[in-house]
């Protein structure tokens, strides 16, 4: 057991490392160098990444990839995708080649809405709070103009503000529901700071309201933050195309059509299934929620959230065929920003929102969605024709060579093998055996 450490935050990087290096790396001589291997040598970029956060020791580094030749509502786009997992962007690319044959991928936003509450007691007679939320609505309003001003000049500002009563839920419990529109940011700290001013006026106001007594002018505030729950904040994806087009791996397009359609009916009614169906889905979504430097924790608390919006969890994505049409498609809860947060600040994030042609929230929103289809298509394509690991160990054969220390001349050599073989860790270590006797 180690002693707390007082004071920690006010070290400086070096000294961090340095305690860290003797209370709990101490047995690997190398942890100190492969720390500071990751520091940036232009000593800005490393301090911008270091302020991002608190604590920093180092950065954490993450593939940024292309995936190119993606055909959305007719504009061809390359979507860079911020990704560890092997096989992601070539099943993105590969996908996106196929559908580009076939009139590409549609996209839709069907709303842009968001919320956010304010949650509070209130013990007193349930009668009088509508007529008091009638009387306080304006006030509440008002005190939000000079955050709202510059969102409102963009379009955006407070769409809705309503008083809920969930007493039902829980004793004595009401809310402020609000509804926001925020255009291009993704709007985080704008609502949080209208609710907070909410929450305090409101308060404030329900002191010195008349027809409260004493109790009943002290409502109690229990917190004010946005939801990252945005089931009116949604974009469609959508693929289309004749059956007979569809034929792959030696099955005619009916059969492949039947079969995939069948898949995603089990991933409708098989909650098990369901989670790894939607996981590939996020696979493409998370690459490029990330690679925008927008937040994948919101996104993905968001999206599985809607997947159970029915009470129970099921695939994001649905599939059918009608009169010798294949259509694939979901709808989908995303909130995201191409304006404010990281996405200015980061040069990688910046770099891929002018990859993208510098898109508008409801733009990014429809390329994410498309490149979550689009993952969605070969994941499900591959699990039903040649299975998954074929094309997954092939792509984490880099992998594997690296953990075996494989040099890049014995690289060259194993790849060029297992073009016509069979990837297994134990196949490669054989392979590998086998080159250095
Ligand atoms: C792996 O990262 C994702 C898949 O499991 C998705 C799926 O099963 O549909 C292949």
């Amino acid at each position: 057991m180690t002693d707390p450490i007082p004071g920690f935050s006010k070290l400086t990087k070096e000294e961090k490392i340095e305690w860290l290096s003797n209370t709990y790396l101490a047995n690997n001589p190398e942890a100190k160098n492969i720390l500071q291997q990751y520091w940036n040598p232009n000593a800005n970029l490393q301090q911008l990444h270091e302020e991002f956060t608190e604590n920093t020791l180092s950065n954490y580094y993450l593939p940024f990839g292309l995936a190119p030749n993606f055909l959305i509502n007719n504009e061809l786009y390359a979507i860079p995708m911020a990704t560890e997992e092997s096989s992601v962007i070539a099943a993105a690319s590969k996908a996106a080649k196929f559908w580009g044959k076939r009139g590409g991928f549609k996209a839709e936003v069907l709303g842009t809405q968001k919320i956010g509450q304010v949650h509070f007691m209130y013990q007193g007679d349930k009668s009088k709070l509508p007529d008091f939320f009638l009387h306080v609505k304006p006030r509440l309003l008002e005190t939000v103009a000079p955050l709202t001003k510059n969102m409102e000049k963009r379009g955006g500002g407070v769409i809705n503000l309503e008083l809920r009563d969930k007493t039902t839920l829980l004793g004595d419990y009401f809310q402020l529901h609000c509804t926001f529109e925020t255009k291009d940011s993704m709007g985080a700290n704008f609502i949080n700071s209208c609710l907070e001013r909410f929450a305090e006026t409101f308060k404030a106001e329900a002191a010195v309201y008349e027809n409260f007594s004493a109790s009943e002018k002290d409502i109690e505030i229990v917190m004010s933050i946005l939801s990252n729950y945005v089931p009116d904040c949604i974009v469609r994806a959508e693929v289309s195309c004749d059956v007979k087009e569809l034929a792959d791996h030696e099955m005619s397009g009916e059969d492949f059509a039947a079969k995939f359609v069948r898949a995603l009916k089990i991933a409708e009614a098989e909650p098990y299934r369901a989670v790894t169906h939607n996981k590939g889905i996020m696979n493409g979504i998370d690459a490029v929620v990330l690679s925008t430097g927008n937040d994948f924790r919101a996104v993905e608390a968001g999206i599985h959230a809607y997947a159970s919006k029915d009470g129970k969890y099921t695939s994001l994505s649905h599939a059918d065929v009608r009169n010798g049409k294949f259509r694939f498609w979901m709808e989908i809860p995303l909130a995201l920003g191409t304006v404010g947060g990281l996405t200015g600040l980061h040069p990688l994030s910046r770099i891929a929102l002018e990859i993208l042609q510098k898109p508008s929230a409801p733009d990014l929103m429809k390329i994410v969605a498309a490149a979550g289809l689009a993952q969605n298509f070969a994941a499900v394509r591959s699990l039903i024709t040649t299975g998954i690991q074929q094309g997954h160990m092939k792509m984490h054969l880099m992998n594997i060579l690296n953990q075996l220390n494989a040099t890049p001349q014995e690289k060259e050599v194993l790849v060029k093998h297992f073009k016509v073989h069979n990837v297994s860790h134990s196949a490669v270590e054989e392979q590998l055996e086998k080159l250095r006797s």
